[in-house]
Parts: C-alpha cells; sequence; structure tokens
C-alpha cells in the first residue's frame, strides 16, 4: 500500500499549522498530568451509561476539565451551555469538541447508506454527507461518527444499512466521498464537520451476522477486503478512525498494536485521531483479555487508541498508570496533541462559538435545496429487481390499490441512525400517490409487526381486486436493522409474504416496493409478483422519490451494492468468492436439480439449493435496454508501469431514455493465492437517451491488480488477466484478456 503523510495538517496553510502546533505545544506544556486525561475523557449526554463515568457529573467535569468531548448532546443551546463551561469555566479555557452520529441526514434525512451505495453514484453519497454536515454544524455538531466503511457479507449482521455493501471499491469509492462531503475543503468553514472513518477493522465479519460477534478473518482477507476502504478515507484526508469492538487475532481492535500502531499508524501513515466506539476500552474485560480497567486502560494507550468514548478507564486509571512508571507519559502526551490538533484544525481555539449562531442555523436545517438533495438521492437509490411485462412504470389515469402500512408509516422511511430527523418531516408514498394518481384506494393490509388479520386481508383483497394495478408495501420496520438488529431469518417479516399471495391470486398485477436495511431472502415473491423495487428506507423524501420512478418520470439507476440470497443457508455469500478447486458455476452445472451422477455430485455445491443468489451484486433493472459492444483494450500486454485504456460502447436499445450502470471487472487468473473469480475496479453511470450510444473510456493501473501475494506484499502479480464489463457481476456481456509483464 502506498504511504504518505497523511495528517489534518497537511491541508492547511504553512502559516495556520505552524500557529496550531505551536498552541498545542504551549497547552501540553502547561497542563498537568490529569488535565491531559481529562482531555481524553469522552462523556455522553443525553443518558447514563453505566460505566466507570457513570456518576461523573457533566457539568462539574467540564468545568474542572475532566471532559476534553461529549456525544450525544441535544442541540444548540445545550452546546453552548457546555463549551461556555470549557472555555470560560475551566482552568485553561480548552474547548469541547462536540460530537453525534450523522450517517445519513441531520434533520433532512437521506437513504440509509447501503441506499446511498445502491445509487453507485458517489456524488449522490457526497451530496448527502455535504447536507449533513451543513446541518448538524449548524447546530453546533463539530465531529461526525461517520462514514461506516464496514465491508458486510452477511446480510443477517443489522448494521449492512449503515455502510456499502459487500465490495471494497464500491466502498471505498461511496466512503471517499462521503469524506468529502463531511470535511469539505476546511474543517474550520461553519458548514463542516471531522468525519470518523469506523470501525476500524473487520466488524462487517462478524461471525453468522450475530452482532458484537467474533470476528475470525485471515490477514489476507483483512487485507484485500477490509482495509481498503480505510485507505480510501484516509487518502480523502479523514481526520478520525474508530476502534471496532471487534477482536482481530485473538485482541480486541481498541488494543491491538498491530493494527492501531502497526498497520493505521505505520504502515498508512495515518497521524490524526483514533477514537473508541461505545465503552469499547471497558469490553476488554468480557472479552476476557484484561483483568480489569486498569489493565484496559494501559493495552489500549499503548496500542495507540486516544479518546475514551464513555468507558472511563482512562479517567479512573491513566494518571495512576504514568505516576506508578507503568505507561509512559509521552503516550499521553500523543494522544492529547492529537485531539488538541483535532481542535486546533476545527477553528475552536480562535473561535469556540463559531458553530452556534441562531440565525445560521434557521436558515440552514431542512431548507426546499436539501429536500430536492434528499429526493435526487433517494430516488438514485432504488432497484428494480424485477419487472415482468413492464408492469413498471404505473400509469397515473389507472385505479390504483395501495396496500401496506409501510407506505403510510413516516418514522419507518427514516430508516435507523437518524440523528434529528422528525417523522412529521417525511412524504410517505401515500401521501404522495394520494396526489398523483388520478384514483387511488389505500388499505393498510397489515400491522406493523406484519400481522395480517382477517378483515384486513379481506379489505386488501376486495381493493386490490377492483382495482388496475396495486402497488403493495412490504419489508421490514426501521428498527429490525442498524445496530444490534441481527435477524436469522431474512424473509417478510410476520404474515406480508401470505398478504402478498392473496393479491397475486386477484389476477390484478402487483408491485412490490420493498422497504428494508438489508437484502431480503424473497425467493417467493421473486417467483410470483411481476414487479420488485427496493427501496430500503429512503428518507424524507420517500414517496415522492418512489413515485418518480413508479410513475415512469424517472428511470430506475440503482444496482444492488449487496447479493440477495435465495435463502439464508447461502450465507455468506458476495460476487466475488474465490474458485475452490471444484467450481460449479457459471452454467456448466444446473446447481437448480439435485445431481445426478458423480462428475456434478463432487463439486462445490449443495443438494438442494443453487450456488447464485436470488439477485445478484450489480444487479438492478431498467425500463429500457442497454447492448455493449467494441469493448477494446488499448494494449494485450501492459508492464507494471503503463497504464491499460479500456472503452466500451453502451447503446441504449428501448424505446425511453434511462440510466445504465457500466461495471468494470478484473479477473486474476493465476495468482501465488487464490483470487477472486472477479473484482470490482471501475463502473460509470451513463443516462442515454432511446437509441443512442455512449462510449465510456477507464484507465488500469498496476494498483487495480494488486493483492496480498504470497510473499506478504501488496503488489500486482505478471499473468493473465480478463476485463469483464457488463450489466451486473453476473451479467457480464463482454470480455477480454490481457497480460502483465514484467
Ligand atoms: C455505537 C456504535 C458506533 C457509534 C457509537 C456512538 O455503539 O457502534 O458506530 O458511533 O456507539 O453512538
Amino acid at each position: 500500500m502506498e504511504t504518505q503523510t497523511r495528517s489534518l495538517l497537511d491541508h492547511l496553510s504553512p502559516e495556520r499549522r505552524a500557529a496550531i502546533e505551536e498552541h498545542v505545544e504551549t497547552l501540553l506544556s502547561e497542563l498537568t498530568l490529569e488535565q491531559k486525561v481529562g482531555q481524553l475523557n469522552q462523556v455522553n449526554a443525553d443518558f447514563a451509561t453505566g460505566t466507570a463515568v457513570a456518576d461523573m457529573d457533566l457539568e462539574e467535569g467540564i468545568r474542572d476539565g475532566d471532559i476534553g468531548s461529549v456525544l450525544n448532546f441535544a442541540d444548540l443551546d445545550e452546546a453552548r451551555r457546555f463549551q461556555e463551561l470549557a472555555v470560560e469555566e475551566s482552568d485553561h479555557g480548552i474547548p469541547l469538541v462536540l460530537a453525534l452520529d450523522v450517517i445519513h441526514g441531520y434533520r433532512t434525512i437521506f437513504p440509509i447508506p447501503l441506499g446511498e451505495a445502491a445509487s453507485w453514484n458517489p456524488e449522490m453519497a457526497a451530496l448527502s454527507a455535504r447536507v449533513a454536515a451543513t446541518e448538524a454544524a449548524a447546530d453546533g455538531v463539530h465531529w461526525t461518527f461517520a462514514p461506516s466503511v464496514d465491508v458486510g457479507r452477511d446480510p443477517r449482521w443489522g448494521r449492512v444499512m449503515e455502510a456499502a455493501g459487500e465490495d471494497p471499491y464500491l466502498t471505498a469509492e461511496t466512503s471517499k466521498a462521503r469524506v468529502r462531503g463531511f470535511q469539505g475543503d476546511d474543517l474550520a468553514a461553519d458548514d463542516t464537520v471531522l468525519a470518523c472513518a469506523k470501525h476500524y477493522v473487520g466488524y462487517g465479519a462478524s461471525e453468522a451476522g450475530r452482532e458484537y460477534n467474533t470476528v475470525d478473518i485471515s490477514e489476507t482477507t483483512l487485507r484485500e477486503v477490509h482495509l481498503p476502504p480505510f485507505e480510501a478515507c484516509l487518502e480523502a484526508g479523514v481526520g478520525s478512525v474508530m476502534n471496532a469492538f471487534n477482536l482481530h487475532e485473538r485482541i480486541p481492535a481498541s488494543s491491538n498494536e498491530e493494527l492501531v500502531e502497526g498497520i493505521l499508524r505505520g504502515e498508512l501513515d495515518f497521524e490524526d485521531l483514533v477514537v473508541s466506539d461505545w465503552n469499547s476500552f471497558g469490553e476488554l474485560i468480557e472479552h476476557g483479555v484484561a483483568g480489569d480497567l486498569r489493565d484496559a486502560a494501559r493495552a489500549c494507550i499503548e496500542a495507540g487508541s486516544d479518546v475514551d468514548m464513555v468507558s472511563g478507564a482512562y479517567a479512573t486509571e491513566l494518571v495512576g498508570l504514568v505516576e506508578d512508571g507503568v505507561v509512559d507519559e509521552a503516550l499521553v502526551d500523543d494522544a492529547v496533541r492529537r485531539l488538541l490538533t483535532v481542535k486546533g484544525v476545527l477553528g475552536l481555539f480562535d473561535d469556540p462559538y463559531r458553530y452556534f449562531d441562531e440565525e445560521r442555523r434557521s436558515q440552514r436545517i431542512l431548507t426546499d435545496d436539501h429536500r430536492a438533495a434528499a429526493r435526487e438521492v433517494a430516488r438514485e437509490s432504488l432497484v428494480l429487481l424485477k419487472n415482468e411485462a413492464d408492469l413498471l412504470p404505473v400509469d397515473e389515469r389507472d385505479d390504483v390499490a395501495l396496500v401496506g402500512g409501510l407506505a403510510d408509516s413516516a418514522t419507518d422511511m427514516l430508516g435507523a441512525w437518524r440523528a434529528e430527523g422528525d417523522p412529521d418531516d417525511v412524504t410517505t408514498l401515500r401521501t404522495t400517490l394520494t396526489d398523483r394518481v388520478e384514483s387511488l384506494t389505500y388499505v393498510e393490509g397489515c400491522d406493523r409487526d406484519g400481522a395480517v388479520g382477517d378483515e384486513q386481508l379481506e379489505r386488501a383483497v376486495e381493493a386490490v381486486t377492483s382495482a388496475d394495478v396495486a402497488i403493495v408495501a412490504v419489508g421490514e420496520r426501521y428498527s429490525q436493522s442498524g445496530e444490534a438488529a441481527s435477524r436469522a431469518h431474512l424473509d417478510l417479516p410476520g404474515d406480508q409474504r401470505a398478504l402478498l399471495e392473496a393479491l397475486v391470486e386477484t389476477g390484478t398485477p402487483v408491485a412490490a416496493v420493498l422497504f428494508s436495511g438489508r437484502p431480503l431472502a424473497i425467493d417467493w415473491e421473486a417467483d410470483h409478483v411481476p414487479a420488485l423495487l427496493e427501496a430500503w428506507f429512503p428518507g424524507v423524501e420517500a414517496g415522492p422519490a418512489i413515485a418518480d420512478v413508479l410513475l415512469g418520470e424517472d428511470d430506475p439507476s440503482g444496482r444492488l451494492p449487496m447479493s440477495f440470497p435465495i435463502t439464508e443457508g447461502q450465507i455468506p455469500l458476495y460476487y466475488n468468492r474465490l474458485r475452490t478447486g471444484r467450481p460449479a458455476e457459471d452454467g456448466e452445472v444446473d446447481l437448480t436439480v439435485a445431481p445426478e451422477n458423480h462428475a456434478e455430485k463432487y463439486l462445490s455445491r449443495y443438494l438442494d439449493v443453487p450456488n447464485e443468489p436470488l439477485y445478484a451484486f450489480g444487479h438492478g433493472e431498467s425500463y429500457t435496454e442497454f447492448a455493449y459492444t467494441d469493448l477494446t483494450l488499448g494494449t494485450d500486454a501492459v508492464t507494471a508501469e503503463e497504464t491499460l485504456s479500456v472503452e466500451v460502447t453502451v447503446e441504449n436499445t428501448g424505446d425511453r431514455a434511462g440510466t445504465e450502470v457500466v461495471q468494470l471487472y478484473v479477473s486474476d487468473l493465476v495468482g501465488s493465492r487464490a483470487r477472486p473469480v472477479r473484482e470490482l475496479v471501475r463502473f460509470d453511470k451513463l443516462d442515454i437517451d432511446a437509441g443512442d450510444s455512449a462510449t465510456v473510456s477507464f484507465e488500469l493501473t498496476a494498483a487495480d491488480l494488486a493483492f496480498w501475494t504470497a510473499d506478504e506484499t501488496y503488489a500486482a502479480e505478471p499473468g493473465a488477466f480478463e476485463v469483464q464489463v457488463g450489466h451486473a457481476s453476473d451479467d457480464i456481456t463482454a470480455v477480454e484478456r490481457f497480460e502483465l509483464v514484467e
């Protein structure tokens, strides 16, 4: 991995950098050990934590200099009060840094991050983060704990909703954009916030998709799958990184010196702030790697973890560890220096109240422009999974039956991690369709938990029977994904499938709109429901965005950032799988039936289900059709110092304008370690009018071919490769070979 200095200070003018460095060193020289440790103590504002700092009085702690940062404060007034205590009443007047999880919007809530990733348009992720930063900073937030860059290959894990899916490259490109959106060009500006790449590292590999479970991944998987998105965030200048809760090599990430000091600070040259996750220092005791909080504090400060989120380990133990000669005070100085540098770069020493302005706040939150941005991002996040007989788009002159409580549920549209989102701000699908179709009949169809009562069913069947078309809103409730929301069964909760069966039985064409925070196991629906539109949780503009696509104003342009399984038994399931020694794919064997002979049986397969997903990574339909032609490589032999140009022509062969996501994969045919069957290395999203064509050009370098080789370096190895271009990871329409030569 290429290395370069990566510090927030690198982005400043020499004068500003020198001024901050001087001020930080002056402060460090004046602070007592107790006051230094106080800076590293992060406490929670809105509820008791039950940890070692649970009984610390927040205001007293700030006044006494025992607190350096606060998370989960309520609003501008509370933020101002805390800051005044720190600046005007503590010994050195060091401002607090104020933090909140602003994950997919602050008050104007955008689609959940997995939905934003489904847009395959990093500009949408950047736009969402930019708006979120503008609103959060206007309400006193300095630091958001986002983006989550956890690569997730297991949809049972609820936090797949919070990142960008199963692929390292799509996650890297989306996360870079989020960092730039949050941090802008100047962290001292009043509309930017410090971003935080999380959870370092490997949290998405929680075994069996069970929250907070063991993670046990190889060094190769760590370096090829889970680390690249973090490096991408460092390249984008992210100013903080958050420890994960999980283990790596049986050592918790918070106290894992190899991960933090070794890779993050050593190899990747990250010089800025590392913050723990919630009580992750304290959880070393539960992991059984620390006998007490003192031992936990020692291990974490020695690993290079700087700020202690609510565990109280540093606040209660670090002074004693230094005074007893167990921990070198220089380690504390290094951590405090990094935190004070962040406060300097945020401009808090120049003006600690720069983010508190009522007038600016009133002008910047939930504006029409922000709502329009949320609608644009939501529209681009929608994935048309199927559309038999071109059932969609719906004609607004049709008699439409709208079924399903999710179509009328404002709160569910906000998804998990909703910051200051307010259901009253949401325009639901029911509200929008009521305005935009001539005849709409709405029936609830089922309860919030998916239960379908006899009367509900009867009314739904009656409404659908007499309609020209039915739109049925089904899926999860928002609280069934996000943190601490793992699910072992991924079917539609409750009796929603039975409801769909009855409605399909009426003979009226049915289009289902799926709301979920994860891929669902919807094999029956895929076989029997003519049209399926995955909407994730689309945010405040859910209704207008979905209607724009359902009514054909916009072409559905989302593509899946994660594979949808046929059944949970296939999980973990991801497109960039290894070949195995007995591959059974690519159409050689009919995997939908049990093996009939020796040759079909002794392969990497199941007896009872296919290997393939229900819907593959990159899948998504349009209202038109696209054809790929003229895939051309600049050469068929390239050295590691050269670039390889790739061109392909995409034609809109349908009768209406549409949007295509051109996907470029590479397959390394032979390596010193087994290589995935294909890996996404580029993509581009194009609007193409009916009958028009567009030629797309890409430039590949050796970095796109690199992997963790058998001699433990990250490099490209000479040999044969395939360039594979197509509409989805399972819909490759053009392949060309080339050699990487010495
Ligand atoms: C949570 C999450 C983390 C979040 C933090 C503060 O447990 O793991 O992503 O930023 O605590 O809310």
